[in-house]
């Protein structure tokens, strides 16, 4: 089937109280494994790409391996261009056929991200496709933390009309020293306030009955990079290792790497749903 925007499959996520899994990839062998799994699992899958892979061709190769996987398919597949740095980014990424994007304006100050999400959620619905924009801050690594609040999230998506809403309720992107606790009381104001499906950043190593806990509040997309791109490179790392001396192609070397990716992804979409 043709891919599939946010509103095809958000809503009716967030009102069964389960999560779509969004996965960030970036080559061949991630897009394979997580479209794999998806299948094996007749579950519908957000397929991602962080906004740097825009920079060169990968985006729009990623997209025509995608898109073709999809035709084949009746699993419903959303692609959508991650943490989108500009409204000239955005139009790339839906020329190229992204079928949901991210504007990432939180950190402008609030008046600042409310006119540049209103304005992309325009350019988006124009072109049909959905938005996702974040308030307060998930960051990078040990940036800080800023917690959205339930008054701003309401007031955000009646200004925008953005499609699906990022909160920060404690997460962070990368791996954690220490595992997370959410904010699980935060996030249930939010989702009493405001209707769309909202979105978890920084799902790796967050443990699965905070993960939960932040689902039955309307969370409905929970986004996956760290823990499966690490994944997928330590498996490179060891199947390299395990040759020694010996040249292995390198589509042989990743066959078993990508089975294990598949095998991650599984699980993950299973305990999401
Ligand atoms: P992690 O890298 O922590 O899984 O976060 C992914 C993410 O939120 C992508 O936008």
């Amino acid at each position: 089937m043709p891919l599939v925007t946010f509103n095809d499959i958000l809503p009716q996520a967030r009102a069964e109280k389960r999560a779509v899994a969004a996965f960030n990839v970036a080559n061949l062998e991630t897009v394979l494994s997580v479209f794999k799994a998806a299948e094996a699992l007749k579950a519908p899958v957000i397929i991602q790409v962080y906004q740097r892979l825009f920079k060169d061709e990968r985006a729009s190769l990623i997209a025509a391996m995608v898109k073709r996987l999809a035709s084949e398919s009746d699993i419903p597949i959303a692609l959508h261009l991650d943490h989108g740095e500009s409204l000239e980014q955005l139009r790339a990424a839906i020329a190229i056929g992204y079928t949901s994007v991210m504007i990432d304006g939180s950190k402008l100050s609030f008046a600042e991200n409310i006119a540049l999400s209103a304005e992309a959620a325009r350019i988006s619905h124009d072109a049909g496709v959905t938005l996702e924009a974040e308030i307060g801050h998930v960051p990078f690594g040990d940036g800080a933390i800023e917690l959205s609040t339930a008054a701003e999230a309401e007031a955000f998506v009646a200004k925008t009309g953005v499609d699906a809403l990022a909160i920060s309720i404690g997460t962070v992107h990368g791996f954690y020293k220490q595992a997370p606790v959410l904010d699980i009381g935060r996030a249930r104001e939010i989702g009493e306030k405001v209707g769309i499906p909202l979105v978890l950043h920084g799902g790796t190593g967050v443990p699965e009955d905070q993960l939960r806990l932040a689902i039955s509040s309307g969370v409905a997309k929970i986004n996956i990079a760290t823990e499966l791109q690490s994944l997928f490179l330590k498996r490179v790392a060891a199947e390299l290792a395990a040759c020694g001396d010996t040249f292995k192609p390198v589509d042989l070397c990743i066959k078993p790497v990508e089975a294990d990716v598949q095998a991650y992804v599984r699980a993950k979409i299973r305990s999401l749903s």
